[in-house]
């Protein structure tokens, strides 16, 4: 018995022997073999940890700002075992995002990108492939097509006067956030379902609540893409955040469905039909590669996408808007008496009279600048091998624009920290903004969808409240102008506004 277990505990020796060896060989001969790239430099992080500390800080697109002093325009963070490269000034987003557009169209296969896309299924966090060209060429022949015809105009007309009207009641100090909400989840939810909700509709409420989550909790991402053993554990944050998530797919395809049981091809009521019109076309393709595209649930992911993405930026680009203009009451009377001479009696312009508008179209502008909701973008991911500002990125790397930064640069931007409209306006007063450092929509092949959409939308939105409303902070109230949220987002704190009707 002795003799047996000499033997077992002796083989037992040998096999652990061989085993280190085994992986000491693995190890050397990998780091031997690797390819060696000349990365951007960035900060020494901890072993196993890198810099994953460093983006526990609230504002990493600030922190970025002093790092580039030291390191340059390109820099290297790794978070845990990810390596992410931030690029910190035009020039360096132009030559990635715009002259090397395809290397840097990918985005990362995440363990949460992956379990809010349902499998990755949607537009925003796809990667770079035939499935994300076709479902945002589709999503944007459906936009451009609502955005020709009446429909946009009609909706925006019906939606606004019915809010104004509603917050025209309001006496006292209140929160203008519920009715920024009203208008905004009313226009998209009018171009996704031709539906409209009422400000006490509970859908709607329960939405607009799951999003003001995600707003100022998301802070930097969650926990379960680096470390990956919480995957199984996952925590409160990330469980609490996929209910949310799951709420909203509920609300998504409770409306597909009604609008499969409606739908009749010769009528396009909405973005919902037009991808139902679609999806028709595929099947009588009766092609497979095609149809595995184009399955319930990608149709159920893009009009998630378009909804959630419509309803979250410009909502909170408005709220930032209204929050500048309480702040600067004299940026506030140039913009009053240019909607009181072109709109005249009228309370919402017409989107053809935008022009006619330039004081407002650059108060949105530096809202924009200032306030630029994305204040990183979403990530890219490298999809080959390749370089930027002469420096080598692998295949695979994260890499993100800081937009915040590239918003703040002195060189492109006089006194960035002050708010200022004039700066995107020529000497005769027209709108004539010459800085190519002004990108909240992103650029290159993954900038925003819906620039075309977003910037009429929000022109018309700001006209209207302004031709109705004076707005101020109550009394005494000094304005704070620092966002809350985290890195991934960049929103104003809730604030009071007293407001004066205009047509009372
Ligand atoms: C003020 C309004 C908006 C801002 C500031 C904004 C900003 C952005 C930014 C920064 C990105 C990421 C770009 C990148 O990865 O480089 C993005 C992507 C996207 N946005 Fe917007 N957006 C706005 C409005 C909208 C609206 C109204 C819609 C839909 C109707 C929309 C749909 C999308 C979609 C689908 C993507 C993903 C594009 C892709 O990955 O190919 N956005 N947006």
């Amino acid at each position: 018995m002795a003799g047996t277990l000499e033997w077992i505990s002796a083989t037992a020796l040998e096999y652990r022997i061989t085993l280190m060896l085994a992986l000491a060989v693995t190890v050397m001969v990998y780091f031997m073999t690797r390819k060696r790239y000349k990365l951007p430099p960035g900060p020494r992080g901890l072993p196993l940890l890198g810099n994953i500390l460093a983006i526990q800080n609230k504002s990493l697109f600030r922190m970025l700002i002093q790092l580039e002093k030291k390191y340059g325009p390109v820099i290297t963070l790794n978070l845990g075992p990810i390596r992410c490269v931030f690029l910190n000034n035009v020039e360096v987003v132009q030559e990635a995002f715009v002259g090397k557009s395809v290397d840097f169209a990918g985005r990362p296969h995440t363990f949460s990108g992956l379990a809010f896309t349902e499998g990755g299924k949607d537009i925003a966090l796809t990667d770079y492939g035939p499935t994300w060209q076709l479902h945002r060429k589709l999503a944007l022949r459906a936009l451009k097509y609502y955005m020709k015809g009446e429909g946009f105009q009609d909706t925006i007309v019906e939606v606004i006067e019915a809010v104004t009207v509603e917050m025209g009641t309001e006496t006292g100090s209140f929160d203008v956030y519920s009715y920024i909400n009203l208008a905004i989840f009313n226009i998209i939810s009018k171009i996704c379902f031709n539906e409209k909700f009422s400000s006490d509709n509970e859908e709607f409420l329960s939405i607009c609540k799951g999003f003001d989550v995600f707003s100022t909790e998301a802070g930097n991402g969650f926990l379960e893409d680096v470390i990956p053993p919480l995957r199984l554990y996952p925590t409160a944050k990330f469980r609490k955040f996929m209910k949310i998530q799951n709420g909203f797919f509920d609300f998504i395809y409770k409306r597909i469905n009604a609008h499969r049981e409606t739908f009749r091809a010769d009528t396009q009521r909405d973005f919902t039909d037009a991808m139902l019109i679609a999806q028709k076309e595929a099947e009588e393709e009766e092609d497979p590669e095609l149809l595995a595209q184009f399955t319930n649930t990608h149709l159920g992911q893009t009009i998630s996408d378009v909804f959630g993405a419509g309803l979250d930026t410009s909502r909170q680009t408005l709220y930032w808007t209204l929050l500048y203009l309480a702040a600067y009451p004299e940026v506030q009377a140039k913009l009053h008496a240019e909607v009181d001479r072109v709109l005249g009696e009228r309370r919402v312009p017409m989107l053809s009279e935008r022009h006619k508008l330039p004081y407002t179209e650059a108060v949105l502008y530096e809202s924009m600048r200032k306030g630029a909701v994305a204040p990183l973008g979403l990530p890219h991911s490298t999809t080959c091998d390749t370089t930027v500002a002469g420096y080598e990125i692998p295949k695979g790397t994260i890499v993100l624009a800081n937009i915040f930064a590239i918003h703040h640069d002195p060189r492109h931007w006089k006194e960035p920290e002050v708010f200022n409209p004039e700066r995107f306006l020529d000497d005769s007063g027209r709108f004539a903004p010459t800085s190519e450092s002004w990108m909240p929509f992103s650029v290159g092949k993954r900038a925003c969808m819906a620039e075309a959409l977003a910037k009429p939308e929000l022109h018309v939105v700001l006209a209207s409240f302004m031709r109705c409303f004076e707005i101020r902070l109550p009394d005494g109230v000094t304005p704070d102008l620092e966002p809350e949220g985290g890195s991934i987002n960049f929103v104003p704190k809730p604030y009071q506004v007293v407001v004066k009707n205009r047509f009372a």
